[in-house]
């Protein structure tokens, strides 16, 4: 029985049509949705609004946003402990661990390693195929690898590079697909597989949350993460970083919108990570900023970066979104237990089948439902006419 049906009938007298008990169970979803992103962030009534970094535009780990939440709500000492499910079935998740290799990088600092990576590890890092720790120190337990560049936001530009540059030396047929992220990014690694399956790892492209400004075909914020297929490393490394005409060569500047120009000037395409219904796959900022309407000021820098146009609410945000930035290091073990353990008795969703595979160089189709042309008040008026629709 689907969770479609169970939900029709505890809501709709049998009889009534199909649409009807759709619309319910999407009522049921964002109901759902909501509290369990209460439940989430309720513990932080302090958490600054959705400006937690005025002043900077980019998500990094060095910003000072909101550091006195960071030491309130560090993770904890002791890892919180595992439990396996009997009766899960996780055999397509298994096949595209070994078909869809990811190598995570995540962008640290000595000062980070016990407040914030160790965190990234013990939870959605470990599900990387590979995972590895930029920092300018070695760590023992994170397996850091001390990099020759300093540190401080001035750096970070520089860091990016010297990271791509030891992942290609030393890496590079370790994974198909190579991941930045930062400390306080959350990533769920299995829908990052599912939307790169279709992929050829040779194709030059990468993905992330696509801003507009700065690069022509945009660039990949960088606090929500981005993924860059094997050729876009490789033509990164060995062809754009040398070259002063294509890559800026000190270690200042932002260093997502950095990266985005030198991968468009080796012809590295800016990949569109939206699911086939137009909704969002890579977030940055956590994720009661994107879902609860009206939270924000529709002045606020993201909604003039933005690439696509998206609207509030959960129609912005894929059920398989891949990720979201602002995570403390608590709510990366809340976000596991409710991603990974807790379920609504006697649901159970059948995964949508697989895509076929593109030949190198192939792009997937733009998402059928594009908001791209349109207005939010043309997307939510055309949502709440089709709503009436009998
Ligand atoms: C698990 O799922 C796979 C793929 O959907 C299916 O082929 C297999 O029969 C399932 N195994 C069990 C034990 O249900």
């Amino acid at each position: 029985m689907t969770a479609n049906s169970l939900l029709g009938r505890s809501i709709l007298n049998e009889g009534r049509s199909n649409k009807r008990s759709f619309v319910s169970l999407i009522v049921g979803l964002v109901v759902g949705f909501c509290l369990a992103e209460l439940f989430v962030y309720s513990s932080t009534p302090e958490r600054a609004e959705f400006e937690p970094y005025e002043g900077h535009r980019h998500g990094d780990v060095n910003d000072a946003h909101h550091s006195h939440d960071m030491l309130e709500l560090s993770g904890p000492e002791q890892d919180v402990g595992t439990h396996e499910h009997v009766h899960e079935n996780s055999t397509i998740a298994e096949k595209l661990y070994s078909e869809v290799k990811i190598l995570c990088w995540i962008m640290t600092n000595p000062a980070n390693h016990q407040k914030k990576a160790r965190h990234v590890k013990r939870t959605w890092g470990k599900r990387c195929n590979k995972l590895i720790f930029m920092s300018s120190a070695k760590d023992d337990e994170l397996d850091a690898v001390a990099l020759p560049i300093g540190e401080g936001r001035n750096n970070l530009w520089g860091k990016t590079k010297e990271a791509y540059k030891y992942i290609y030396a030393n890496h590079i047929n370790d994974a198909d697909w190579f991941l930045k992220a930062d400390d306080d990014t959350y990533t769920i690694v299995e829908n990052m597989r599912y939307m790169l399956y279709p992929y050829n790892p040779e194709t030059p492209v990468y993905f992330g949350c696509k801003f507009k400004p700065y690069v022509k075909q945009g660039y990949m914020s960088g606090g929500a993460g981005y993924v860059l297929s094997k050729e876009a490393v490789k033509r990164f490394v060995t062809e754009a970083i040398p070259n002063p005409k294509l890559c800026k060569q000190d270690n200042t500047g932002a260093e997502d919108v950095e990266i985005g120009k030198c991968l468009e000037n080796v012809k590295v395409l800016a990949g569109d990570s939206r699911d086939s219904n137009g909704r969002g796959r890579f977030f940055p900022f956590v994720p009661e900023h994107h879902l609860i309407p009206s939270h924000t000021d529709k002045k606020f820098w993201y909604w003039q970066y933005i690439f696509y146009k998206t609207d509030e609410g959960l129609d912005c945000s894929s059920d398989n979104a891949i990720s979201f930035h602002y995570i403390t290091p608590k709510h990366m073990y809340v976000l596991d237990y409710l991603i990974y353990h807790l379920r609504p008795y006697g649901i159970i969703n059948a995964p949508d089948a697989l895509p076929n595979k593109l030949a190198v160089g192939q792009l997937m189709p733009a998402p059928k439902v594009s908001l791209t042309e349109q207005s939010t008040e043309e997307a939510s008026s055309k949502v709440s006419t089709d709503k009436k629709t009998p």
